[in-house]
């Protein structure tokens, strides 16, 4: 699904929020088969955070959510839609938005889940800006939350080094005119399910263990880079812009390899590029939001900025939106 935005819908405010627990690789290889060199340079990763025994993706999520409604001077009860895009939900139902809306103080506002793994932001996103575009309401708060740590087999080297949890959230708004989101180019292809999934207790596809994530790493890294490059070139393409006019990249830190690669194969510049990899791992649908809240805050993105974000992952599933950004930058704090 390729989409060249018509209507106006912006953001109005960004938020994140990681748990206070740091996990190091070297902490990581006191207990399994691993090494801090050979995380580090066949990823990027040195730490990732890890959620407490009492934390849960809404509790992350709410968190995030919090700081994204405080910027966007919007009371909690003025939303109406809230989609949460995660793969490791506090429960099949209710859904996490809704928790996560309760905690807000926006009852009534209707709020569901969704599911695309790693692509969730960007597939959420979309589902929001279609939400708002068509009128069906104003404001929406859309939420990626990952409590990832939960669904690793801590014994396997080959996942549980990769992944860690975190919560980015924003909110949208028409605008009645036009700019905000421009583009978005969206997809998935259940033949490469196999690739990388948790099979989760309670489905209908329950495994006698776990659930744990499992994942064919190389195939998924070939997937990863040719994806990214794709989908970004689609929809540039389809707005019109060129890698050129992009002044910021954030792509989905699943591995710095794959962000270089991915980089260097569009043209796209290293000063462009924003990777916070090393310091929280792949926290799925949370690593889109994360990452564009902290290139705002410390000053990497700047008021009409275009940004380019891309996203891939389990599905296999593909995502890419470019958007104009909207937050002045008094709203930094
Ligand atoms: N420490 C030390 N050695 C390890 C580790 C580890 N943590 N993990 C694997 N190895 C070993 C393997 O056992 C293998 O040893 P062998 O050659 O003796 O058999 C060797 O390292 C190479 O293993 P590969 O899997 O081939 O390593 P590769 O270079 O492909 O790197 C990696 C693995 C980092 C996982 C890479 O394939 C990758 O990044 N893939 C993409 C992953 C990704 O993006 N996933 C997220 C998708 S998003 C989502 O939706 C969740």
């Amino acid at each position: 699904m390729i989409t060249a935005c018509r209507r106006g819908v912006e953001m109005l405010g960004i938020g994140s929020y990681a748990p206070e627990r740091v996990m190091t690789n070297d902490e990581l290889a006191a207990r399994i088969d691993t090494s801090d060199e050979w995380i580090a340079s066949r990823t990027g990763i040195r730490e990732r955070r890890i959620a407490s025994d009492a934390e849960s993706a809404a509790d992350l999520g709410t968190a995030a959510a919090a700081r994204a409604i405080e910027m966007a001077g919007v009371d909690a009860s003025e939303l109406g839609l809230i989609v949460v895009a995660t793969a490791s939900p506090d429960y099949y139902f209710p859904a996490t938005a809704a928790l996560i809306g309760e905690r807000l103080g926006a009852a009534g506002v209707p709020g569901y889940d969704l599911s695309a793994a790693c692509t969730g932001f960007v597939f959420a996103l979309a589902q929001a800006y279609g939400q708002v575009a068509s009128g069906l309401t104003d404001t929406a708060l859309v939420v990626g939350c990952e409590v990832f740590s939960r669904l690793l087999d801590w014994d396997d080297r080959s996942t549980c080094v990769l992944f860690g949890d975190g919560a980015g959230a924003v909110v949208l708004r028409g605008n009645g005119s036009k700019g905000g989101l421009l583009g978005f180019e969206l997809g998935s292809n259940g033949q490469g399910g196999d690739l990388l999934k948790v099979a989760a207790a309670g489905h209908s596809r329950a495994p006698a263990v776990g659930p744990y994530v499992t994942m064919d790493g190389p195939q998924v890294y070939k997937f990863a880079t040719t994806v990214s490059v794709e989908s970004a070139a689609r929809v540039l393409d389809a707005i019109g812009l060129t890698v050129d006019d992009v002044d910021v990249f954030v792509p989905h830190q699943a591995n710095l390899r794959i962000i270089e690669h991915a980089a260097r194969r569009l043209g796209i510049p290293a000063e462009k590029v924003v990777a916070n990899v090393d310091r929280y791992g792949n926290t799925s649908a949370a690593s889109i939001p994360i990452c564009l809240d902290e290139a705002y805050r410390t000053g990497r993105i700047e008021p009409g900025d275009v940004v380019l974000m891309v996203g891939f992952g389990g599905g296999l599933s593909w995502g890419s939106c470019v958007m104009e950004w909207t937050i002045p930058l008094k709203e930094r704090g």
